[in-house]
């Protein structure tokens, strides 16, 4: 009889371990590879990116990412996405105010953050491109960057021992076509959201607070720079002067994409501020380096010029008033837009 019991207590274990064991490998496995795009609750539904079209899924998802990584894309086999747009920077290049591509040379403009893309109605600093299904196609081909044509990279890729079966998991066939190898880096590109700054989680999800000094940095921010540049996104996607540099312009900015309007030249696509502490330099020419200087510009440094924003034609001189308290104060709540999850999460390393 004893040792009945001691047979169904011991078989109970192993079916209880066993269960739970399971349980484990089901929880991991759904950690590590279910792939999906999520709306952060307090952010506008997304309108740009068309998730009818090119849905999120794992697989391709992944092809994405390997594919940014990879030099493969570059005409000399060493540039990637990836070494320009750098996942510890909120997908930046830092220090340099603008990147180094192919064979050392300098991008024409600084480059931005990747994050929340899936919010943005067009790309680049002057907004030349619409979706962001298209915007691999232009550092691809661009010869300061990657200097490469799709179809040759369409035919490395078929070469490849990895590639045809990375596809075929993705897409159900080997084939591998410009629509497919745009989908897929769309993919990983779409899913970088960053939405758990200290912002966040002070303003939204409320389980932590800010110091006094970030607090008064919030308020002057909503006093000062919301027109522009609005919560919960910090842009407005919209193209503004706001006087970096002098007339002439030495960049057309706006202009370029708009068939040279006379009221876009030295217009700009203000940038989002999440992630800025670690975006520096700052500007499109990159011109900027700390966000003390930033906010010093804003101060005293904007130049009048025809196209300059009317926002900051309100005062003489040209500008926003903000004095030395005000100024460390903002730099406190600027510093408060760093995700440090987002910077981190496995998902989007190479
Ligand atoms: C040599 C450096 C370099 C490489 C390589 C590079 N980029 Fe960029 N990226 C930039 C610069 C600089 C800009 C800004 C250019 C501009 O606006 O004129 C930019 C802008 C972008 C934007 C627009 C972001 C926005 O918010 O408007 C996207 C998206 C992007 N890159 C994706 C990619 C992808 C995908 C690849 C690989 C196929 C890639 N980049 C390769 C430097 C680079
Ligand atoms: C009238 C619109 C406007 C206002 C007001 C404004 N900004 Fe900007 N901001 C812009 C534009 C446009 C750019 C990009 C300009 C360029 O690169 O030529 C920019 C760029 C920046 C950058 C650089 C970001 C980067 O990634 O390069 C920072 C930081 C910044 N603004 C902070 C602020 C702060 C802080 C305030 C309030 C004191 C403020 N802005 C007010 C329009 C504005």
């Amino acid at each position: 009889m004893k040792r009945q019991i001691i047979l169904l207590l011991f078989c109970l274990y192993v079916v209880i371990i066993q269960g739970c064991k399971k349980q484990a490998e089901v929880a991991n496995s759904v950690v590590s590879n279910d792939i999906s795009f999520e709306n952060p609750s307090y952010f506008p539904t997304t309108t740009t990116y068309d998730f009818q079209q090119n849905p999120v899924n794992t697989a391709t998802f992944e092809l994405g990412k390997a594919l940014f990584y990879d030099g493969i894309l570059s005409r000399n086999g060493k540039i990637s996405c990836g070494s320009c747009h750098l996942q510890a920077q909120a997908f930046v290049q830092v220090d340099h105010a603008f990147s180094h591509g192919i064979d050392d040379h300098l991008t024409a403009r600084n480059t931005p953050a990747l994050q929340n893309l899936a919010w943005s109605p067009y790309f680049f600093w002057v907004g030349g491109v619409p979706s962001l299904y298209r915007t691999s196609m232009s550092p691809l081909e661009n010869p300061l960057e990657m200097d490469e044509k799709i179809a040759n990279v369409l035919v490395k890729l078929k070469n490849h021992p990895n590639y045809p079966s990375r596809f075929a998991k993705a897409f159900g066939d080997t084939a591998i076509t410009q629509d497919r190898f745009l989908k897929a880096l769309a993919q990983f590109m779409v899913m970088l959201v960053s939405a758990n700054s200290k912002y966040d989680q002070v303003v939204y999800k409320k389980n932590i607070s800010f110091t006094q000094d970030e607090q008064d940095g919030y308020s002057l921010f909503q006093q000062k720079c919301v027109n522009c540049h609005p919560e919960p996104l910090f842009t407005d996607h919209k193209f503004r002067n706001n006087g970096i540099q002098n007339e002439p312009f030495a960049d057309i900015g706006r202009a370029e994409a708009s068939a040279v309007e006379p009221r876009d030249v030295g217009l700009f696509k203000t940038p989002s501020l999440r992630n800025v502490a670690l975006t520096y330099p700052y500007m499109h020419n990159g011109s900027i380096t700390t966000l003390e200087k930033v906010i010093e510009h804003y101060n005293s440094g904007v130049i009048n010029s025809s196209t300059l924003d009317v926002e900051f034609k309100k005062q003489i001189p040209v500008g926003i008033r903000i004095n030395a308290e005000e100024k460390r104060k903002l730099v406190a709540f600027l510093n408060t837009l760093t995700d440090d999850t987002f910077i981190r999460d496995k998902r989007f390393s190479e």
